[in-house]
């Protein structure tokens, strides 16, 4: 038997959380009320304010995979910046890699050895010859679409629905009744998305070629797996398919990693064996400085390059940003990827990511809960389902946003930081066995009393 939940028991049992947490959050409050003056909404970004507590807990200082509030509570973090600090916070190497390199200039407009060294380190990862350098995922993604349009000639792209590559206009856009429109949430956007992009559904062979076959879509730009809207896996014979019907068509594919990552030192490209035209990547690169990058074939190279020698400048045409490929992101780049996002740490993050997993089964089987877990190398996170979605649209469709706040704050309250709008664990080269099973514990606790 498995068991509804019953909803009545879980909100007195939030209220009680509710509770707990003011009561251990005097500071944070206090700091909270103090920001709303000066701060939209008390925050820094306004997806601060929708952690599952009624405020957000004010950091004091973070180190490897746990991190101490202003009222001195210590976290296990499992949410790690939503992957910006995979690395772990303040890796020893990278560190002192980037004090050393802001000691000796931080930002030029003239590249550095560093940039060589990354690059050839990019291409061993994930087998792309050639790199450039910018500041965020979402910037790789921008430009990379820029290149793409720019080299094909052609005016729109394709994403799969629900899908999120970063702040990134052509991109956020959904599927609702079987109509392409804005994404709810989509905040002034400049134009109808459906102007630019095409969506389908992730997993939907005849929809990515019904669309492709307009012969108007310079890429699709897709993640591996869908990653934020939970993981949504790729059925079999589905990155074969993309990668057939994008060359027919002439689309270029675009891989984005920023997530994936998780699935080994050469992301998934590497470790299922994928072969995309660009691939773009951010967020962990270089320890959390901000740092990202987008790769290309020879071949992509070479039409980029006689596109971009074909310009008067280059310089103000919607590809830059000042500080890309500034010397303190390479340093912090080529430290990351020599010391700490290195090829045994993957080893031991995935066996940790496989422990995280099974503790989570275990208490879904014992609590006859019709739950279940996913997991991508050192990323897994559990469903309120008993089967995976195959696509965004039904992975949205499933989502329970109330349930995961509770299961967040219950997880909060008692030491352990997952990662916001999905039920998500990272573990980092710092994160032990006793820190998994710490949430395994907890998870249990939380399972039972919401079971009665
Ligand atoms: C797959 C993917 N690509 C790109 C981005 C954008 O990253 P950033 O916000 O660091 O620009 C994100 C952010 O969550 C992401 O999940």
């Amino acid at each position: 038997m498995t068991h509804d939940i019953d909803r009545t028991r879980m909100r007195d049992l939030m209220r009680r959380e509710f509770d707990r947490f003011e009561q251990d959050h005097p500071r944070s409050r206090e700091l909270f009320e103090r920001a709303k003056a000066n701060l939209l909404a008390g925050v820094p970004m306004p997806w601060m304010s929708e952690w599952a507590g009624p405020y957000p807990v004010f950091v004091a200082e973070a180190r490897g995979a746990r991190f101490i509030d202003v009222d001195g509570r210590e976290y296990v973090d499992l949410c790690l910046g939503d992957t910006g600090s995979m690395t772990g916070h303040g890796p020893k190497e990278a560190v002192d890699a980037i004090a050393e390199q802001a000691a000796r200039g931080i930002t030029l407009m003239l590249p550095t050895e560093d940039a060589a060294w990354v690059g050839a380190e990019l291409q061993r990862r994930f087998g792309l010859p050639f790199w450039q350098f910018c500041l965020t995922a979402t910037d790789a993604n921008r430009f990379t679409i820029r290149l793409a349009r720019a080299i094909t000639a052609r005016p729109k792209i394709l994403v799969f629905n629900y899908c999120y590559h970063g702040s990134v206009d052509e991109t956020i856009v959904t599927i609702e009744d079987g109509v392409p429109g804005a994404r709810v949430g989509n905040v002034g956007a400049p134009v109808d998305p459906t102007e630019t992009t095409r969506v389908v559904e992730f997993n939907d062979v005849d929809a990515l070629e019904a669309a492709l076959a307009h012969e108007d879509v310079a890429c699709v730009l897709a993640e591996p797996a869908l990653t934020n809207i939970g993981i949504v896996l790729p059925e079999p014979g589905f990155h074969d398919a993309l990668r057939t019907l994008t060359r027919e068509h002439g689309t270029y594919l675009v891989i984005d990693e920023t997530h994936t990552i998780c699935a080994g030192p050469g992301g998934a490209t590497r470790a299922w064996g994928l072969d995309p035209d660009f691939l773009t990547v951010g967020k962990p690169l270089a320890s959390g400085v901000p740092a990202a990058c987008y790769g290309m074939t020879a071949q992509v190279a070479e039409r980029t390059d006689a596109f971009m020698r074909s310009m008067p400048t280059t310089d103000v045409g919607g590809i830059g940003g000042t500080l890309s490929g500034n010397a303190l992101s390479l340093a912090a780049m080529r430290a990351t990827l020599e010391h700490v996002l290195t090829d045994s740490a993957f080893e031991r993050m995935i066996a940790l990511g496989e422990r995280w997993a099974d503790g989570v089964s275990a208490a879904i089987r014992e609590h006859d809960l019709p739950w279940e877990v996913q997991r991508i190398g050192c990323r897994a996170e559990y469903w309120f389902t008993p089967t995976p979605p195959r696509t965004g649209g039904d992975a949205a469709a499933a989502d329970d946003h109330e349930l995961a706040r509770f299961t967040h704050l219950y997880a909060l309250n008692r030491g352990i930081l997952l990662t916001p709008f999905h039920n998500m664990a990272l573990m980092s080269p710092a994160t032990t066995e006793a820190e998994v099973d710490a949430h395994s514990t907890v998870f249990d606790e939380m399972a039972a009393e919401l079971t009665g």
